[in-house]
């Protein structure tokens, strides 16, 4: 088969909206540039997120109907436990509503005042639910160029020098693959067993933020010595056996809209977690989520480890990664596995850097096209020129891909030369408000 074939094919479609550049103008301006507050239906690409988007398949639709919404006990539980069980190899399993409902259950569990939580890189959310319990989040990457073939891993020495120096305080290591905050990179299974070896060592657990679990055990297989024989169930199972347990966000690497994945070996840990699931999400045999969204997950689960999807997702990916740099866009080659990132530095280089040059950007992407992406910067101040265009797996035909390379292109070409971005008129992360330095 050839790799960027599509292995499935359309069945039931979604019209896409298009707008005139008038009508994209007056959203954009009504939504102040945040593109978290556009409206969807103005959106001709949405490339803002891979989460909670994915293209579901009859088969997840089928079982949907299969959901048993049984308070206790539901027959849908014990179709996702089993999943969850064959494909981690975890022994105890509480469903959560999605990843961060996992992290705030585990965080609850494991955290207190001045505790330390390590990882590759957190994300966010994983952050906030740290620091909401008063712990301190440290990211301890491996600091490498993404020519690498593993630029998500983390540092080994960091981790055994901070386990030396603080092996009281920490909880709990954690190891996120692929490492979204490092645009999505992956992680090698020689660092997930170096990091579990180290973690043993100390006698500290060690969990999988496995969001994306499938999407690195596709980099394994393509890039690791040993692993190219291997089909990624047997990848992932091995990456999972390594770690006590694992959180996984199932709108992203499980194909579904919604739902979460905290697994563990530990029946302690397990005893620990469950008052805070049934606290805020639910009964344990169905934490925040309905039967059908149990089956949806549980038939996601494995489709996403099948070796003909897998190889297409990446080759998807790589099409559009080969798409910009063949238009000769700036962007962080070679790409991760779930987005490409472009440089706004590099895109419109006369932009001040306090004038949002990545949002600047974003907004008159979407002002010559219809495609919604996100800048980084804006929320992350580690990556304050980056503008990240997330593609959900299963939703975007390689045409679709094509037309965003395009207009990226052109809307570089045009605004080269660009001298004026955006000004915060109002703070706080995802409700702020820009407006045009100039006023216009
Ligand atoms: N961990 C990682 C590595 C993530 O990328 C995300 C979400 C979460 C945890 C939280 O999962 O959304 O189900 O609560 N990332 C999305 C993104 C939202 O756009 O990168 P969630």
């Amino acid at each position: 088969m050839e790799p960027g074939m599509e292995p499935y094919r359309v069945k039931s479609v979604e019209e896409i909206p298009f707008l005139t550049a008038k009508e994209r103008k007056d959203a954009i301006l009504k939504a102040d540039f945040n593109p978290y507050r556009m409206l969807a239906s103005n959106i001709t690409i949405d490339l803002i997120t891979d989460s909670g988007f994915s293209a579901m398949s009859t088969k997840q639709w089928s079982a949907m109907m299969l959901g048993d919404e049984s308070y206790a006990g539901s027959a849908s539980f014990e179709r996702y436990q089993s999943a969850v069980q064959d494909i981690t190899g975890y022994k105890y399993v509480l469903p959560a509503h999605q990843g961060r409902a996992c992290e705030k259950v585990l965080f609850n569990a494991l955290v207190t005042e001045g505790s330390v939580i390590v990882n590759n890189n957190h994300y966010d959310s994983t952050k906030t639910n740290i620091s909401l319990n008063k712990g301190i989040a440290l990211d301890i990457a491996m600091v490498t160029d993404d020519t690498a073939d593993f630029p998500g891993n983390m540092d080994i020495d960091k981790l055994k020098k901070v386990l030396e120096e603080k092996g009281e305080e920490i909880p709990l290591v954690m190891i996120t693959v692929t490492n979204n905050k490092m645009r999505g990179q992956p992680v090698s299974m020689a660092n997930i067993k170096a990091a579990s070896y180290v973690c043993k060592a100390h006698g500290i657990p060690f969990i999988l933020d496995g969001c994306r679990f499938a999407e690195n055990s596709w980099f394994i297989k393509e890039r690791e010595d040993g692993y190219g024989d291997m089909t990624p169930r047997e990848i992932a199972k091995e990456m999972f056996s390594y770690a006590d347990g694992c959180m996984i966000s199932a709108k992203k690497d499980a194909n579904s809209t919604m739902g979460g994945v905290l697994a563990m070996n530990s029946e302690d840990l397990y005893d620990q977690c469950v008052p805070y699931v049934i606290a805020t999400e639910g009964h344990t045999t169905y934490g925040g989520l309905s039967g059908r969204d149990l089956e949806a997950v549980a038939v996601g689960l494995y489709e996403v480890l099948d070796e003909s999807y897998l190889r297409y997702r990446r080759a998807n990916l790589k099409f559009f990664e080969e798409e910009l740099i063949s238009q000769g866009v700036p962007g962080v080659f070679p790409a991760g596995g779930h987005a490409i990132y472009l440089n706004a530095n590099k895109l419109c280089p006369k932009i001040p850097a306090d004038e949002f040059p990545g949002l600047t950007f974003a907004g008159l992407l979407y002002i010559e096209s219809g495609v919604r992406c996100l800048d980084i910067g804006s929320f992350s101040p580690n990556a304050s020129d980056l503008i990240r265009l997330a593609v959900p797996r299963r939703v975007y035909t390689t045409e679709h891909l094509k037309y965003v390379a395009r207009m990226i292109a052109r809307v570089a070409e045009k605004n080269k030369d660009r001298e004026t971005g955006l000004t915060m008129t109002r703070s706080r992360t995802k409700s702020a408000q820009y407006k045009h330095v100039t006023g216009s």
